[in-house]
């Protein structure tokens, strides 16, 4: 199951998402947490704390300004550019998905 939360500023969509991500993890699903805004602040409501939040930010500049390479596939990406958050979700912020594979 794929849920992508999407809303207007401030309605709540961080604290939704963290709350829907631990909740399904502690009831036995696989989760991975993708947090793709702009202001990538997914990883404190999830609570990994300030300076792993800003580790996965500045991951992704790197990225965006081409000093680190794209992940090719899925398993890569999660492992090079997530992080272990509580109740056994992994979270990474993402930037955008090139050339998207099927699945
Ligand atoms: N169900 C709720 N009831 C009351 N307050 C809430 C609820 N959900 C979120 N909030 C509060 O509303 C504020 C905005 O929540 P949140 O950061 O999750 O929104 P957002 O849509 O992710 O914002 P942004 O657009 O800035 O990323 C926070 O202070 C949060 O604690
Ligand atoms: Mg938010």
């Amino acid at each position: 199951m794929r849920v992508a939360v999407v809303g207007k500023g401030g309605s709540g969509k961080t604290t939704t998402s963290a709350i829907v991500a631990r909740t399904m993890a502690r009831h036995g699903a696989t989760v991975v947490a993708l947090d793709c805004d702009s202001n990538p602040n997914l990883g404190l409501s999830l609570g990994v704390g300030d300076f792993e939040t800003e580790r996965l930010e500045s991951m992704r500049e790197s990225l965006d300004e081409g000093g680190e390479e794209h992940a090719p596939g899925w398993d890569d990406l999660i492992a090079r550019f997530g992080s272990d958050a509580p109740d056994g979700v992994r979270l990474a912020v993402v930037s955008r998905i090139d050339n998207p594979s099927p699945g």
